[in-house]
């Protein structure tokens, strides 16, 4: 979604920014725009489209500034057009601010500004904040902003600048994430670490509520009422090296191939094989109240939630405890019903998606033990959890997320082995779960080893305008990821279903252009899959099938197998789920499409 880039150093502010909104590109937008100020003066560009497009207006008429604001922006209020590219200016031009988030309250104010004589240029809900600022601006910047700030309702990360205080950016923050960076006679804020990792390593992450007023060498954060807060510089974990493509056309199949060694990184330190148990140092302090919990429930957003429902078939089955999982974004408008023998878990690969954040808030309000799992260090939901698990599996880039699947599901099955232990799991069920979770690297590898072979059933594939996955148990979940996977990046219908629950309707769809990947392992299912496999082949439906190593018996009723190597039936889901990656991958390369950045979508989902 949206982001934030600003600078103020000794650097070339333009260049500087435009490298920094690069790193921000996966986030997906559709304009961009940036602002410096060079004597005194406050000058704008902006462009629709690419940040190239941004680049090629800079380019010949770089100002050689030492401070500036920038942007990139997808589409909430108004259509991609430069009017409605970020930054947005006050009247007099002195001020200019760039806005992550929603401003609720805008038409009330837009109207209220207007009468007083304000002129807006564009259709965003973010214009009002410029127009807003220039109104409390007297002789204090810092001032005018934390009054404006007061007037607003909704959410925001934004950064401001003024024409006539040449030496610092003001930056605030609720419920739209900001990182101060700080380096040597320069400082950075981003709505993204990813943005800044090239320059430095040092962060202080604002939280909800704060503002900050950023110079060259100082940064300083206060409340509203500009009460001081004291803030802690961390260290980024992460390498610039870890953020680029390492040699693959895309960062999608640079991350699936990454896998193998995410399992590793999720899992260093963690496992106990002689006791047959884990240690999870992010858990420890709740390790007592973790005992007494009677139910868990998952709150979870697209791909995440389809790991908290492998995680719920796990934890029922091995530590004995009920589980839900729940759409994050329905929970808070139900009336939840917790206690504080419930833990919820909130799974988020960046953080900070909003309606995962909202309804882990609301799970803390009703009094339950809130947990995460998280893979940004730092990022807010993180930061709010009572306790949690970071999952490792380094910063990823694509939208469609792969890499960090597989590592939830890893996380998932050590809290199982966690909970189980405390409970009824024996020593040598913990201890078998450990040495097969210790095979999957080479076993991944295996897989990814043929992905050839993948390559070229989707090229066979790549033409078909629908597809249905289906799996069961542990594997349904699959099935959905699976057919989210080459929806998002294919823009192919595709569904995924139990496949049990297929004959009640959807297998109407049915005939010889709508091809169905049966996800089928040998394991516990695996005959009432293979009849409802039989059902479709009687339809004439093309059938894939994902088995096990030697299954001969897929080839006689598939169209096309494909085979992962045998494991326990609760960690198929993290070997089977890498042939369904790499398969809706290669349709997207055959079809032409930007892998890396599907249309609509965006990497972190910051708004509602
Ligand atoms: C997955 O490929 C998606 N792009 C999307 O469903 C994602 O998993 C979801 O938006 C949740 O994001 P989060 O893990 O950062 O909370």
């Amino acid at each position: 979604m949206c982001g934030i880039v600003g600078y103020l150093g000794e650097k070339n502010a333009e260049n500087t920014l435009l490298e920094g909104l690069k790193r921000l590109e996966y986030r997906g937008y559709d304009s961009a725009g940036i602002a410096i100020i060079k004597n005194g003066k406050v000058t704008s560009r902006k462009a629709v489209g690419k940040i190239v497009n941004l680049e090629k207006k800079i380019n010949g008429k770089n100002m050689d500034a030492g401070i500036g604001i920038s942007h990139t922006r997808w589409a909430t209020h108004g259509k991609p057009t430069e009017e409605n590219a970020h930054p947005h200016l006050s009247c007099d031009g002195n001020i200019a601010v760039v806005h992550n988030g929603i401003i609720e309250n805008y038409q009330a104010l837009r109207e209220e500004l207007k009468k007083k004589g304000h002129k807006f240029v564009s259709e965003t809900d973010s214009e009002v904040l410029a127009h807003l600022i220039e109104e409390f601006y007297k002789n204090d910047f810092k001032r005018a902003v934390c009054e404006a700030l007061k007037l607003v309702e909704g959410t925001y990360g934004i950064a401001v600048i003024a024409g006539d205080k040449p030496q610092e950016i003001i930056v605030a923050r609720k419920g739209s994430p900001l990182v101060l960076g700080i380096g040597e006679n320069e400082n950075f804020v981003a709505s993204d670490v990813a943005a800044i990792l090239g320059y430095t390593k040092q962060v202080v992450y604002l939280n909800d509520g704060e503002i900050a007023k950023i110079t060259k060498n100082n940064f300083e954060i206060t409340d509203l009422d500009e009460k001081k807060i004291d803030s802690e510089i961390s260290e980024i974990e992460w390498s610039l090296e870890e953020s680029q493509k390492g040699g693959h056309d895309h960062f999608m199949l640079k991350e699936i191939m990454e896998q193998p060694k995410v399992i590793v990184d999720s899992t260093r330190g963690r496992l106990m094989p002689d006791e047959g148990t884990v240690r999870l140092g992010g858990l420890e302090a709740v390790e007592e109240k973790l005992r007494k919990i009677e139910r868990i429930i998952i709150l979870a957003c697209g791909t995440a939630r389809y790991a908290g429902l492998v995680g719920e078939y796990m934890m029922e089955e091995y530590a004995e405890i009920p589980v839900e999982v729940e759409f994050a974004s329905e929970f808070r408008y139900r009336k939840p019903i917790l206690d504080e023998r419930t833990a919820v878990i909130a799974i988020s690969q960046s953080g900070e998606t909003a309606d995962t954040l909202a309804a882990i808030r609301e799970a803390k309000r009703k009094g339950a033990l809130t947990l995460g799992i998280v893979n940004v260090v730092g990022s807010t939901i993180a930061r709010e959890t009572d306790a949690g698990v970071y999952n490792h599996a380094g910063p990823e880039i694509a939208v469609a997320s792969t890499k960090a699947f597989t590592s939830q599901l890893i996380v998932l099955t050590l809290m199982t082995v966690l909970l189980g232990r405390q409970r009824k799991m024996s020593e040598v069920t913990g201890r078998r779960i450990i040495e097969e979770i210790e095979k999957l690297p080479k076993k991944i590898e295996k897989i990814l080893g043929a992905k050839d072979d993948i390559k070229k059933l989707a090229k066979k594939y790549a033409d078909y305008p629908n597809f249905m996955y289906l799996g069961r148990k542990y594997c349904f979940p699959l099935a959905e990821e699976g057919a989210l996977k080459l929806k998002e990046i294919s823009y192919i219908h595709s569904e995924g279903f139990a496949a049990g629950e297929m004959k009640h309707g959807s297998i109407a769809l049915i005939d010889e252009d709508f091809p169905v990947f049966a996800i089928a392992p040998k394991d516990s299912v695996y005959e009432k899959n293979i009849s409802n496999i039989e059902e479709i082949r009687a339809r004439m439906g093309k059938i894939i099938i994902l088995t096990t190593e030697g299954n001969k018996e897929a080839e006689k009723i598939a169209d096309d197998v494909i085979y992962i190597p045998k494991t326990l039936e609760m960690l198929t889901p993290i070997l089977g789920v890498v042939p369904l990656q790499l398969f809706a991958y290669y349709i997207s390369c055959f079809r032409g499409l930007d892998v890396d950045k599907p249309r609509n979508l965006a990497k972190s989902v910051t708004v509602e």
